[in-house]
């Protein structure tokens, strides 16, 4: 890994070059260091962050002020990978002027370098007007978490001809918007690889199989933090659910016997305090 800073350029030498895109979640300012250091392309501040960090039902009611709150201690912690943010639900739905007033926002209150947005074809106007006004922009298709509680489904997209037609018209319909890469979840391995070959620009799966040029994680989901039902999709690479509650539980125990704190990690004072008991 070089220490050159990611660019937009970089990501479509990458898809050029069959290389692989790495893009990891982040909310917060110690795993954002830690993404950055593993070498990640993207660090996206997904709106995710409602289930996996505050401990919402769903992405709809997080606010721009949120999403800006938790990329500033992102941006603060990146030096080398792209921050992008997600434009939350309610932040660009009105239109192409309610989008580059949030957009604006979120980079000039943040610092943030792109942001992301959920929609195909139905955003093209968004993303045009977005990416005029100089803001990049990665747009997502297949299942929409900030639409799937409001009539769709949890499913898998783009199991037949006429599913995997729709997220093509779809695909490059945000290609010719000026997206810089489409993000693809739970679209069918096949389909994801056929809009992957058809797209100029980087496609980065997430449940999508293999054929993206590039993969993306919920961090959460990836380290074992996520309690209880993690989607098909995910392999748990680490488990830091069971290490931090064996810290906490081992914390505890040693505080209650005794053990914990030590003399190394106390201060001493001058033997003038006896006098004070
Ligand atoms: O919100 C999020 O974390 C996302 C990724 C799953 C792509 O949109």
């Amino acid at each position: 890994m070089t220490n050159q800073k990611i660019t937009l350029e970089l990501l479509q030498k990458k898809k050029v070059a069959q290389e692989k895109i790495i893009m990891l979640t982040a909310a917060d300012y110690p795993i954002a260091r830690l993404a950055d250091a593993s070498g990640a392309d993207i660090i996206l501040v997904g709106d995710s962050l409602g289930m996996a960090v505050l401990g919402l039902p769903g992405t709809t009611s997080l606010t721009l002020e949120e999403m800006i709150h938790h990329t500033k201690a992102v941006v603060r912690a990146v030096r080398r990978a792209l921050v992008i943010t997600d434009l939350p639900f309610g932040s660009y739905q009105l239109g192409p002027q309610q989008a580059l007033g949030s957009a604006i926002r979120l980079i000039k209150e943040s610092g943030v370098q792109g942001v992301k947005l959920e929609g195909g074809r139905n955003q093209a106007d968004v993303i045009t007007a977005l990416t005029g006004a100089g803001i990049p922009v990665i747009a997502h298709i297949g299942l929409l978490p900030q639409t799937a509680t409001l009539g769709r489904t949890y499913q898998s997209q783009g199991k037949d001809a006429a599913g995997a037609q729709i997220l093509l018209d779809a695909a490059l319909a945000v290609e010719a918007a000026g997206a810089f890469a489409l993000v693809l979840e739970c679209v069918a391995s096949r389909t994801a690889a056929l809009i992957t070959s058809k797209l100029k620009i980087p496609t980065i799966g997430i449940g999508s199989g293999p054929g993206c040029d590039g993969q993306v994680l919920v961090s959460n989901d990836l380290l074992g933090l996520t309690q209880g039902h993690t989607p098909k999709f995910v392999r748990q690479f680490a488990d830091l659910s069971r290490q931090i509650e064996e810290a906490f539980t081992t914390f505890g125990s040693q505080v209650r016997q005794g053990e914990f704190p030590a003399p190394e990690h106390s201060f001493t004072a001058s033997e003038e305090i006896e006098k004070l008991y």
